[in-house]
């Protein structure tokens, strides 16, 4: 099917007369988001669209078909969801998978024995495990850089290089990749650039209009955004890859079941407010942070001081609500942690509930050492998904976590000194 967003725009009453991109698309994200593409039932007038909860689908007669037949193949629950994601992402197509990381390996058969491919080498835990673990065996070259740096993305090019998978932001360090210019790396190496886009969403950060082929998300993060269902999702800005993608889901069937569709459809009709207060809470913790007396360094795309500050705002229309920081003291850690009244000590982003997590013990923990080490990812650094609670309360948990640890490391460590003390008497 061809998404085309102005035509999109006549679909829902009242968006008619919108003569800029930059209208459109300030209106796009406001008001498709809620009224989605293909939502609801035009039998029933039905708003929501009906959870179709059956695995196979009849015909009425030989040679007559409904457009469905079995949901490995396609379901119309999941085909809204889909169109939804397609749209906002400004693709072609798109597909709803059973998990982020299901996505990610979609896109990963799109290689060779042979082949190479261009990393990230600040990402998601997982996705390091799946391309280095899993699909080493069959024989996929895949090298670790700092996309970030543009030259040292340009001169890891090789003639077998066929893809560029990047992560921006990166997850944990939040380092920012010049879309633009990967793409222009990728395509002048007849390779294929695909970006992960979950820590912005398609709200903020439009990937396939800045040059890329192919989006990937974890939709169990901002897009799903309740911490409640498994999801992900491929979205393709040329239908050369269509076949592939199809077969894909069609030969496998990690495909994302109707009821969790449904709940991803509802979850994406409140994106845009979701995110809005996300980004204002994190930029006010972000301000908490660095003036914290406990806090040796911060890492938020939003802040001013941020290296790629100027790239962000350049490329994304927003900054989302992902922030890391490093304390000064290590062995806080396990106290911040037990500390926590408000906040959940957990793995994952993007729900409306604020998760501290310790990459290097948990979303991390799967990179070897050294590259860790490399990169900064250590047991200093923490990392937080500021949710939409009140800000202050947000800070204020922060606070009582950071300062109560630190007064229970200053007494361990006054109750050692005694203990020397005694011993030495
Ligand atoms: C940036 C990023 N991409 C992909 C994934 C994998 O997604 P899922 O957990 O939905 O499989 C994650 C999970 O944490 C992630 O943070």
């Amino acid at each position: 099917m061809e998404f085309n967003l102005k035509d999109m725009a006549k679909i829902v009453k009242g968006l008619e007369g919108i003569d800029t991109d930059a209208d459109f698309l300030k209106r796009e994200k406001e008001t498709l988001i809620v009224r989605g593409f293909e939502t609801g039932d035009a039998e029933t007038g039905a708003l929501t669209t009906p959870i179709f909860q059956s695995a196979v689908f009849s015909h009425p007669r030989y040679a007559e078909a409904t457009g469905y037949s079995y949901t490995r193949a396609g379901n119309p629950t999941r085909l809204a969801l889909e169109n939804t994601i397609a749209a906002l992402e400004h693709g072609k197509k798109a597909w709803a998978l059973s998990s982020g990381m299901a996505a990610i390996s979609s896109v990963l058969k799109l290689m060779n024995p042979g082949d190479h491919m261009i990393v990230s080498e600040d990402l998601y835990g997982g996705t390091y495990r799946l391309f280095s673990d899993l699909y080493a065996k069959y024989g996929i070259l895949v090298s670790y850089v700092d996309t970030s740096d543009s030259k040292v993305l340009k001169n890891s090019v090789r003639p077998n290089t066929k893809q560029i998978f990047i992560e921006t932001p990166s997850n944990p360090m939040m380092r920012v990749t010049d879309i633009r210019k990967a793409a222009e790396i990728a395509h002048t190496a007849g390779a294929i650039l695909v970006v992960d886009n979950t820590f912005l969403t398609p709200y903020f950060q439009n990937p396939l209009d800045l040059g890329a082929d192919i989006v990937v998300h974890s939709g169990t993060k901002y897009l799903g955004g309740h911490n409640d269902v498994l999801c992900g999702f491929v979205v393709i800005r040329d239908e050369k890859w269509i076949e592939h993608f199809f077969m894909n889901t069609m030969s496998e069937g990690a495909v994302l079941g109707a009821f969790d569709s449904y709940l991803l459809s509802r979850s994406l009709k409140t994106l845009a407010v979701r995110m809005e207060r996300h980004q204002e809470n994190a930029r006010k913790v972000c301000d908490f942070l660095k003036t914290h007396e406990k806090v040796a360094q911060v890492y938020y795309v939003g802040d001013k001081d941020h290296p790629s500050y100027r790239l962000s705002r350049k490329q994304s229309s927003g900054f989302g609500a992902m922030i890391s920081f490093r304390v000064k003291n290590a062995k806080a850690i396990p106290k911040i942690l037990s500390n926590l009244k408000l906040i959940y000590f957990a793995e994952s982003l993007g729900g409306v509930e604020t998760l501290m997590t310790f990459p290097v013990e948990q979303t991390h923990g799967a990179i070897p050492e050294e590259i860790r080490q490399k990169l900064g990812v250590d047991e200093t650094l923490l990392r937080l998904s500021v949710g939409i609670e009140h800000a202050d309360d947000i800070i204020a948990d922060i606070d009582q976590a950071l300062t109560r640890s630190a007064l229970r490391v200053q007494r361990h460590k006054e109750s050692e000194s005694n203990d020397n003390q005694v011993t030495i008497k």
